[in-house]
């Protein structure tokens, strides 16, 4: 038995997800004629209260053509410091947008409007790049997965608005926010210009992510989609294993999320470790004793068929999901406790 932990995307389609990519009624969806496709782009379009939607093959896509679409050239992102759209986005920023970047520290990941008021460039002054997008992730990957309250989003939001500024989300792993947080999913289309979701983190679909936007953007959101290479053909099995994902994998990330803290609680107590983030998802980040390097930790539990991630200099992710059951959890709890380096 192989457990793997390195991330939530590691997932296999269940028997119920391959049954129901089978049975897809498959066209063109270049051409508009998926019929799952269609439904999906509905359904996630409605139940992120958002009046369209694309489907992509990737979150980086969803995300880089959304802020393709809300910025021009030379303008500005303002995003927290450790953002997947800045880190680890293969600098598609930069490339696809041609727009720069701004840092912010946050709290765990989390801006604040006041940290983003003391952010915007002086529009007039030709020096500076203008500030034309905040974009936010839900949950945080760099931070354990923290997350932000819907009220916290839309004080950030209102006053983003207010400076005329746009708001894109990274919801890559909105689902297990709203678990903790019991907002309402219908309640995000109200903040955000775009969001992007993905079905294969956590919701357990082999490959797609979801990019909301309103009717006016969708033919821009389609046109960049295309031009990235991202326009698919019969890609109704993968729309069917999202519709799955999204009708049966939504309810049970609180089985991954009790999981992740019960493994954090052991690894918090185990004497290589120097110290773990708080563990508010299904991500848990730790950081080993000087004494041990990444490479040995991953090297000693891989001899117990145990993987998990290099996340940094001396620090460590373990990701759960749906392939992580509470039998594999109880055996990595027993190697961690009994593990000595
Ligand atoms: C927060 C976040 N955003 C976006 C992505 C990108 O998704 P993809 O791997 O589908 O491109 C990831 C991937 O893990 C992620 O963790």
């Amino acid at each position: 038995m192989v457990i793997d932990l390195r991330s939530d995307t590691v997932t296999l389609p269940t028997s119920g997800m391959r049954e129901a990519m089978m049975n897809a009624r498959l066209g063109d969806d270049v051409f508009g004629e998926d019929p799952e496709v269609n439904a999906l782009e509905k359904e996630c379009a409605e139940l992120l209260g958002m009046e369209a939607a694309v489907f992509c093959p990737s979150g980086t896509m969803t995300n880089q053509i959304g802020i393709r679409i809300l910025t021009q050239p030379y303008d500005e992102v303002i995003c927290y410091k450790g953002a997947h759209i800045y880190r680890y986005e293969g600098g598609g920023i930069a490339g696809n947008s041609l727009a720069s970047v701004r840092l912010l520290e946050g709290n765990r990941g989390r801006l604040t409007a006041d940290e983003i008021a003391v952010n915007i460039n002086n529009a007039q002054d030709p020096h500076q790049p203008i500030t034309s997008l905040v974009a936010l992730e839900n949950t945080v990957v760099r931070e354990a997965g923290s997350y932000y309250r819907l009220e916290e989003i839309a004080v950030i939001s209102s006053f983003a608005r207010s400076k005329g500024l746009k708001m894109h989300l990274d919801g890559a792993r909105l689902f297990h926010a709203l678990t903790e947080t019991g907002d309402a999913a219908g309640d995000y289309g109200n903040y955000f210009d775009t969001i992007s979701i993905c079905l294969s983190k956590g919701l357990g679909a082999p490959v797609g992510s979801v990019l909301l936007c309103s009717k006016a953007l969708e033919p821009k959101a389609r046109r960049m989609r295309k031009a990235l290479g991202g326009g698919m053909r019969q890609a109704g099995f993968l729309a069917a294993a999202g519709r799955y994902a999204l009708k049966h994998h939504i309810k049970r990330l609180k089985e991954d999320h009790q999981r992740a803290r019960i493994l954090g609680d052991t690894l918090g107590k185990a004497s290589w470790v120097q110290s773990i983030m708080p563990v508010d998802t299904n991500i848990v980040i730790f950081t080993l004793n000087d004494s041990v390097s990444p490479q040995q930790f991953l090297q000693k539990l891989a001899e117990f068929d145990i993987k998990a991630l290099a996340f940094g200099p001396q620090q460590i992710r373990m990701v759960t999901h749906l392939d992580f059951d509470d039998a594999k959890l109880e055996r990595t709890v027993q190697v961690v406790k009994k593990m000595i380096l």
